[in-house]
């Protein structure tokens, strides 16, 4: 039996309103992006595949769903109707966000917003023409994208699909710089033919400074391993090879969620009056 058969089919006895539900299911057996009390964003969530395995996994937390058709009522999902592109349904999202933390008398959390997870499956309406296509869905991702970084919290996860072409590797690099790890990972229940992946992006960064800039620092403590330590904004950043008391221009190589690190590109000599 082709494998389309056999998920669909699975989809149907166990309940499930698509078979992408196991998509998402394999996703989260290898790279457990939704954690129990998660909350989460699913953008283009119709029929609600997704939603559902998303409140399975969650349990407790609050499951949003967001699509520009409609999705049928589920318990348990809140569910928005609109196309992602447009502002207007950003900003109902985010204003169901602030009404709920409102009413649960909850802060927001460090550096961003309180979602822990946002997950994309957007698709293209397909016109067959594979590059237009293809640059449609990462049209798409990035619309996604857009809306996880104002929504996620530090630490969130998203999870983006995207057509495998020439795009992608600029958009990889993008979400690099927004977030500790990057994977592309190929589901089992992804159809054979399909030219789809899903891009699994770890751990939101709000650190205030990318991976490659320049900045001057002073060096104000001493990490374990004898490194300088230099605090930009409330961010630790470990600069091997500087001293307390000295001030340089570091270059930053790398940005973790807690503390980064950089190489020291000149040291900022003191002016003696
Ligand atoms: C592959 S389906 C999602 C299936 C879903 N994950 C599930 O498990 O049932 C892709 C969805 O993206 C939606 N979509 C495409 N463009 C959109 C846009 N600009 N805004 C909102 N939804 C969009 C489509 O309406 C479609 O329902």
């Amino acid at each position: 039996m082709p494998r389309k058969d056999f998920y669909y089919n699975k989809a149907k006895v166990e309940g499930y309103r698509s078979r992408a539900s196991y998509k998402l299911k394999q996703i989260n057996e290898f790279h457990s992006v939704i954690k129990r009390n998660d909350s989460v964003v699913d953008i283009g969530a119709a029929p609600g595949g997704w939603l559902q395995v998303a409140i399975e996994l969650s349990k407790t937390g609050i499951v949003i769903g967001v699509d520009m058709q409609k999705i049928e009522p589920l318990e348990g999902a809140i569910t928005i109707r609109g196309d992602i592109t447009k502002g207007t349904t950003k900003e109902k999202i985010k204003s169901i966000l602030e009404d709920k933390e409102k009413r649960k008398g909850k802060k927001k959390l460090r550096n961003g917003g309180s979602i822990d997870i946002v997950l994309s499956d957007l698709a293209p309406n397909i016109t067959g023409e594979y590059s237009l296509d293809q640059a449609r869905s990462i049209y798409l991702g990035r619309e996604a994208l857009e809306c996880a970084l104002e929504i996620l919290c530090h630490g969130g996860n998203f999870v983006v699909k995207a057509f495998y072409g020439t795009d992608i590797d600029e958009f990889l690099q993008d979400l690099n710089q927004e977030f500790e790890t990057v994977k592309v990972f190929n589901p089992r229940a992804s159809r054979k033919e399909s030219a789809e992946v899903y891009i699994i992006c770890k751990g939101r960064l709000t650190a205030p400074i990318k991976v490659g800039e320049k900045v001057v620092v002073e060096i104000v403590g001493e990490g374990k391993r004898g490194d300088g330590v230099a605090n930009i904004q409330g961010y630790t950043v470990f600069v091997p090879g500087s001293k307390i008391g000295e001030s340089w221009n570091i270059k930053i190589d790398e940005v973790r969620l807690e503390f980064g690190f950089a190489s020291c590109v000149s040291e900022v000599k003191k002016k003696i009056n």
